[in-house]
């Protein structure tokens, strides 16, 4: 028996880092997905084979008592810790005893701020929890998943694994999401081409918070305030041109408030002002930052942006925001 599940990446609209202490964030699922195909074997162990995980990055493998991983790029080490999370979660429920094999192919860059690492988790969840006769929901799998950020990153406010479980757009807070409409977005992404950690990035904007907490409260107290005002915007019944406008405005002060926490890069800000000098209403850092993703709102001129985030030394994504969370092929 073989199950194959696949789970789609995530743009963070609005709220990244400020949803970690609380505050509300927007995310939506994206037209980029991983593949999890689960079998069983017969030597009790946990195996994972990952050939095909797109990361730019040295070559290892390594192998540990139980485990052995079988990959051809170095960063895909750190999405495989995510993995073996994942499985060894799945088999506490189920059956510690059965030999599962998993085989990993996935359209997502790694360490981009495009929620590999949950897409992933999300995905081999799906498909060994299916081959081990478990029932769970995609919200359950999307819970699951967020036990399995905390174990391997320390921090984690859910939202990744719940987006890319559940699909769509949603507003989330403390744990909770809400389904907010499906709209079609004109959004560009764009691929610094370098990786941030997520981890260090969620522990560095712990220490400035912790050494200067006077100043950083009112940062991510303004970043949940954007978020709620987005939540109205994307509300709202006001023509799509009126939209697009006030969401571009509260994305360039999302970037500010990001690039003074210290998450941004130059190459990052590079993207990101290519992208509204060539038309975009708004462009922010997407994800953890550190290098990863920019997107760009660019109605009408989502060609034009693209063309200026490549000449900046990008790599543009024309996405579509995808309905589909998790499913099972
Ligand atoms: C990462 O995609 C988003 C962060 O806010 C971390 C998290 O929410 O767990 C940086």
């Amino acid at each position: 028996m073989r199950v194959l599940a696949s789970a789609p990446a995530k743009i963070i609209l609005f709220g990244e880092h400020s949803v970690v202490y609380g505050k509300p964030a927007i995310a939506a699922a994206i037209d980029l997905r991983t593949y999890v195909q689960a079998r069983f074997n017969d030597n009790g162990a946990i195996k994972i084979e990952a050939r095909d995980i797109k990361t730019p990055g040295l070559t290892v493998s390594f192998s540990e008592d139980e485990i052995y991983f079988e990959s051809d790029y170095g960063k895909a080490a750190e999405v495989l810790s995510y993995v073996r999370q994942a499985i060894e979660l799945v088999r506490d429920e189920a059956d510690r005893s059965r030999g599962v094999t998993v085989s990993i192919t996935s359209q997502i860059p790694v360490g981009a701020g495009l929620g590999s690492s949950a897409a992933v988790a999300v995905a081999t969840i799906g498909a060994v929890s299916k081959l081990l006769g478990l029932e769970l929901s995609n919200e359950e799998i999307g819970r699951l998943g967020h036990r399995v950020e905390l174990l391997v990153q320390g921090a984690s406010s859910g939202i990744d694994p719940t987006v890319s479980a559940i699909g769509g757009f949603i507003h989330y807070e403390g744990g909770r999401f809400e389904r907010l409409p499906f709209m079609e977005l004109p959004v560009v992404v764009g691929y610094t081409g370098s990786s941030g950690s997520t981890k260090e990035l969620v522990a560095m904007v712990r220490r400035t918070y912790e050494e200067m907490p006077e100043i950083v409260e009112p940062i991510l107290t303004a970043m949940g305030k954007i978020v709620e005002k987005a939540r109205d915007v994307l509300l709202s019944d006001i023509e799509d041109g009126v939209r697009f406008q006030k969401l571009g405005r509260l994305m360039n002060i999302n970037h500010g408030l990001l690039d003074a926490l210290g998450v941004s890069t130059k190459k990052l800000s590079e993207l990101v002002y290519a992208a509204r000098t060539a038309g975009a209403l708004g462009a922010k850092i997407t994800g953890a930052g550190g290098g990863g993703c920019m997107y760009a709102l660019a109605p009408e001129k989502q060609s034009e942006v693209a063309t200026a985030i490549t000449i900046a030394g990008g790599t543009p994504m024309i996405t579509k925001i995808s309905r589909e969370g998790l499913r099972i092929e």
